[in-house]
């Protein structure tokens, strides 16, 4: 992952990187750094942590300068150091590099510029660039730039500047973000969109294996052969203030009550009240091609994968087609059977996930037809699909995903109903009803978001715990795994999700006295089933803290705390009873004191292996 900034113009670029990077800081954290062309000179600031320690040292001493670039880091080669950080430059220091990705082949390369007499001072792969390009250098950056990235393998965004010219900055991406802002007399690059909307909404979007060589008043594109390339302008039209905290403590805070109109925005234009129809117009898949495919299978990692799992529930229910749902990083080395005659459901919010995109092109390039859920528009995994069907989520900053989860589900009802429809396997009435339904869930939503005070007397009693354990049915079980990760990933407690009725197979043994156990028991079909698996662990000591429907009373008699959501029907169950789960994570984050919206160890975009 990583986050890259890029300045050319006539202000002063320091106080505009670092407003950019504080907007890309969702994207890695471990350091931070500039390289800033002054007075002849390339400067370069790059310390290890967070990125107030690089404000504090820029705040004691000043730089200035027209012409810069920045860098957040997330590390993969080499341990988080004031070395290690980006910007990166040959030995003369007057060639810098930012760099997002992995050079995979950066030891060979790092061997023969050693034997040319280059001498190395980090351990990372991103140095190399800077090292590889001062040796293809002969009075043209971008030409070197291209000879460069002939010879590298990998995935890269990365950008130069240097004091050779000092009238430009070139990068090039392949396979990681990197967009270009358009100004007035000044231009921008960033690796996402948040970190320059304050100064500009007319952007391009790089392509695959794109170099682009930025001036203050001038961008131009090539390919990787060097012939120019025209691109469209992109303009961004939602708010800047959407990209913001809007008055609430965290961004993950904001993001939860955020949902009712997220996915009321997934449902726009496609179910409507007064319509039988659905209308996915973005996707085009036909009665005939349902007809061939065989098998769906559904490709996404972490909280993705979770609504994946929701949506096998969906399109076997509704539309009967068998489906299979795979980690993106174990589908693309089991050498899955995926044939002309498959679908490849790919799901994820921000469209670069690596080993998403990487499980894309294996399934693409075995004939399969891609549709992706995405919510990051013209991102890589949306530009390499067949089809597209956006989740209109707005900007999620939080690690942690919360309305990116909820929306996914909802696109999966959405191409559910229209498989079924297609297919002739739900009446019209039936889909209406499913519509109907639909419609209020943001209401349902709101109505579970006031329901916080049950969840936070929950947090205070029980945030010192070691292990927590969820344990659902059915769709609930789905839900289960995605609270479960919620809460390790943002309060460090070691929590694990299991179908309920598998509790005696094995982890009932882990209960005693005390134990914390989350019961998940929205599905009205397998309520008394799950009345029984809370009685078992009730019998071995547990503290149950019950998630059920309004209504169900008897739970209370047995629970030791009990939370009730509103009425929905089983199949639309899930994008309301993760709403508790979601606040509970947040809850015990904020009682421990965790850093909520930047968890350790993990980043927003995971665009490594
Ligand atoms: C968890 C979380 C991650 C992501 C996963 C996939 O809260 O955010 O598990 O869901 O890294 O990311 P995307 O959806 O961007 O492909």
């Amino acid at each position: 992952m990583c986050g890259i900034v890029g300045y050319i113009g006539d202000k002063n670029a320091v106080p505009v990187l670092m407003d950019g990077l504080k907007k890309l800081e969702y994207r890695g954290y471990d350091s931070a750094g500039v390289a800033v062309y002054a007075e002849g000179k390339v400067e370069i600031r790059k310390y290890k942590g967070r990125l107030s320690v690089l404000e504090e040292h820029l705040d004691k001493e000043k730089l200035s300068g027209n012409l810069a670039i920045g860098h957040t880091r997330w590390a993969t080669h080499g341990e988080p150091s004031d070395a290690n950080s980006h910007p990166h430059t040959n030995e003369k220091g007057d060639i810098a590099v930012v760099h997002n990705g992995i050079i995979e082949n950066y030891l060979k390369i790092k061997d023969f510029l050693i034997s040319k007499g280059y001498v190395f001072k980090s351990e990372v792969d991103t140095e190399v660039l800077a090292h590889f390009i001062d040796y293809y250098y002969e009075g043209d950056l971008a030409e070197a730039v291209r000879k460069v990235i002939k010879k590298i393998k990998g995935s890269y965004a990365f950008a130069v500047i240097t004091n050779r010219e000092p009238d430009k900055i070139v990068c090039v991406r392949k396979e990681n973000p990197l967009i270009v802002g358009i100004g007035e007399g000044e231009n921008y690059i960033a690796s996402d969109i948040p970190a320059i909307l304050k100064h500009t909404r007319k952007t391009y979007l790089m392509g695959e294996n794109e170099l682009a060589v930025i001036t203050k008043c001038d961008i131009r594109f090539y390919s990787e052969n060097g012939e120019p390339v025209k691109k469209e302008v992109f303009n961004v039209d939602w708010d800047v203030s959407a990209a913001e905290k809007g008055g609430y403590r965290h961004f993950m805070l904001k993001e939860i009550h955020e949902q009712p109109k997220a996915i009321k925005d997934t449902m726009t234009g496609r179910i409507a009240k007064d319509s039988d129809a659905i209308r996915l117009d973005d996707i085009k898949l036909t009665a005939e091609d349902l007809a061939r495919f065989g098998k769906i299978f559904i490709v996404a990692c972490g909280t993705a994968y979770h609504a994946g799992l929701a949506g096998k529930y969906l399109i076997e229910h509704l539309a009967k087609i068998p489906v299979e749902v795979d980690v993106a990083s174990e589908f693309r080395y089991r050498n899955p059977l995926v044939d002309e005659k498959t679908l490849v459901i790919i799901i994820s919010q921000s469209g670069e996930t690596l080993d998403t995109f990487a499980a894309l092109k294996e399934a693409k390039g075995k004939g399969a037809r891609i549709l992706s859920v995405v919510n990051v528009v013209g991102s890589s995994i949306a530009r390499e699909s067949h089809d597209v069907l956006y989740t209109w989520a707005g900007p999620e900053i939080a690690v942690a995903s919360t309305k990116a989860y909820t929306t996914q589900i909802i696109a999966l009802y959405e191409i559910a109903l229209h498989m079924a429809d297609l297919k002739g396997t739900l009446s019209k009435e039936a889909i209406k009803a499913i519509k109907d339904e639909m419609l209020n869930l943001p209401a349902k939503i709101e109505k579970a978001l006031g329901n916080k005070e049950e969840i936070q007397k929950f947090a205070s009693k029980n945030s010192g715990e070691k292990d927590v354990f969820f344990i659902g049915r059915g769709l609930d079980y789905a839900v289960a795994l995605e609270g479960s990760l919620k809460l390790k990933e943002i309060s460090y407690i070691h929590s694990d999700a299991y179908a309920a009725g598998e509790l005696k197979h094995g982890p009932i043994a882990l209960i005693e006295e005390g134990t914390v156990v989350i019961a998940l028991m929205a599905q009205h079909e397998l309520y008394e089933k799950m009345l029984s698996n809370v009685k078992e662990v009730k019998a071995r000591g547990a503290y149950v803290f019950a998630i059920a429907k309004e209504g169900n009373r008897e739970v209370e008699t047995i629970a030791d705390q009990t939370l009730y959501i509103p009425e929905v029907s089983d199949m639309l169950s899930p994008t309301v009873t993760v709403i508790p789960l979601q606040l509970l994570a947040y809850y015990m984050a904020v009682e421990k004191g965790c850093d909520v919206d930047m968890p350790r160890n993990l980043a927003k975009s995971v665009t490594v292996e």
